[in-house]
């Protein structure tokens, strides 16, 4: 039986792998459609468009907004906003100024920045390939931890002077768990606030995001070249029509089958979040998220053999990022919800023990029993939930 639906996903990537060349024009690298223009401007906030180069060549966006709506200059520390996995900085905009916590904490007086991950709309820049070449999307969140996160932390570090807290989602929270845990980034860092955090993935319960792993769906796309995964391209949207085929998938709501029931998600703000998200990755990285899904560590990508992996890493298996070397007093904010299938609450419980030995008073965990993966962006409520319980750790370091 599994082996049937893997040859239809097979035949059904194989005839859509077609879509790739017609697709790269839709991207836009021009500052005048930037995300300032387009989601803080129109809001009445000043905001200001950022370009910062990695060490190994893309150019990312990012996007400042130096002031809350009262005019008055920022009087607290930068801030950090680091989005999850298919998302872009976007998602820290699409609720109401109100509720969304980009302008949240800006009206607060924060200075704000917010990064955007190599490979989506507006961070497709490099200074020597495009992403129409192959080895553009040789990467996964090794690279991120490696190159994306030190890039922004270092660019908002010395444009304004100060340590920086930061605020990751999901794979924002676990790119800034692997750097951390080998010291990087810590003399530019007041606190960290991780939303969903993703370190361990052994026990997640996304049924949806499990079959993909299981039935190595991202490794066949690599394997038929695809090495930008686009979740709007046809080869990603045809497999997941085969993957719902799957009685036992139920996908009449594909957003509750892969990130759990969110409370508190307007379901009228849909629609916008669909104009905007999701944005590709690389396929590279959707593997090495499925090891990790499969083999349940947090280990750096694992290239397949003894061979391969002596090349990379002189050692036969990839190294793991250790939990335990997060050094104890690194003041660290955790947010897990009771409904997250993808930062599911064994995993988190894993974590937590691997941070046993972490100052007690460093370490401030929130649990939110209706609370899903989706929710701490989006949910209505988080304001009064999740932000302002945030803020007020922000002020105690
Ligand atoms: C990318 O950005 C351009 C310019 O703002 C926009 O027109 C386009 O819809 C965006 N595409 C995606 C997939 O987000
Ligand atoms: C947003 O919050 C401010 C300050 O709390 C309040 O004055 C304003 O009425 C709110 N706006 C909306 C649309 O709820
Ligand atoms: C699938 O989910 C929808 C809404 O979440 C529910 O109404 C429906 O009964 C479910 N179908 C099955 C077969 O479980
Ligand atoms: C939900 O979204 C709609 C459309 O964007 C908006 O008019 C409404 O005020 C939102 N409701 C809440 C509670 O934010």
């Amino acid at each position: 039986m599994a082996y049937l639906w893997k040859l239809i996903t097979l035949l059904v990537i194989f005839f859509s792998a077609k879509e790739v060349a017609a697709r790269t024009k839709l991207y836009s690298d021009n500052e005048q459609n930037g995300i300032c223009k387009l989601m803080v401007d129109t809001q009445g906030y000043l905001c200001e468009e950022h370009k910062v180069t990695t060490e190994d060549g893309y150019v990312l966006s990012m996007q400042r907004i130096p002031k809350g709506r009262s005019g008055e200059t920022a009087d607290r520390p930068p801030v950090l906003l680091q989005h999850g996995l298919l998302m872009d900085g976007i998602s820290w905009l699409l609720n109401s100024p109100n509720e969304s916590l980009a302008f949240i904490l800006a009206d607060n007086g924060y200075d704000v920045w917010i990064g955007n991950t190599r490979g989506t709309n507006y961070s497709r820049g490099h200074t020597s390939l495009t992403p129409d070449d192959s080895t553009y999307w040789d990467w996964s969140w090794d690279e991120l931890a490696a190159y994306d996160l030190p890039a922004t932390f270092q660019y908002v570090h010395e444009q304004s002077g100060q340590k920086l807290h930061y605020v990751g989602h999901s794979l924002g929270t676990l790119t800034a768990f692997a750097s951390f845990s080998q010291d990087k980034m810590l003399n530019m860092l007041r606190s960290a606030a991780l939303l969903s955090p993703i370190a361990y993935l052994g026990q997640m319960s996304s049924f949806l995001a499990r079959s993909a792993a299981d039935i190595f769906l991202a490794e066949e796309l690599e394997w038929l070249g695809l090495n930008e995964f686009n979740p709007r391209g046809e080869a990603v949207v045809g497999l997941l029509e085969v993957i719902c085929q799957n009685p036992n998938n139920n996908c009449s709501d594909l957003m509750t089958s892969f990130t759990g029931k969110n409370c508190c998600v307007n379901s009228s703000a849909t629609d916008i979040f669909l104009q905007h998200e999701p944005q590709p990755t690389a396929t590279k990285n959707m593997i090495h998220l499925a090891q990790m899904i499969r083999g349940g560590k947090i280990a750096m990508y694992d290239y397949g053999s003894t061979e391969e992996n002596n090349k990379h890493y002189n050692q036969p298996t990839p190294p793991e990022y250790k939990m335990a070397s997060i050094p104890a007093n690194v003041p660290l904010f955790l947010s897990n919800g009771g409904q997250d299938l993808l930062s599911d609450v064994k995993d988190v419980q894993t974590l937590l023990d691997s941070l046993d030995d972490h100052d007690r008073d460093k370490l401030v965990v929130q649990f939110t029993a209706d609370y899903a993966h989706a929710d701490y962006v989006f949910a209505v409520n988080a304001k009064q939930v999740v932000y302002d319980p945030l803020m007020a750790f922000f002020k105690l370091h």
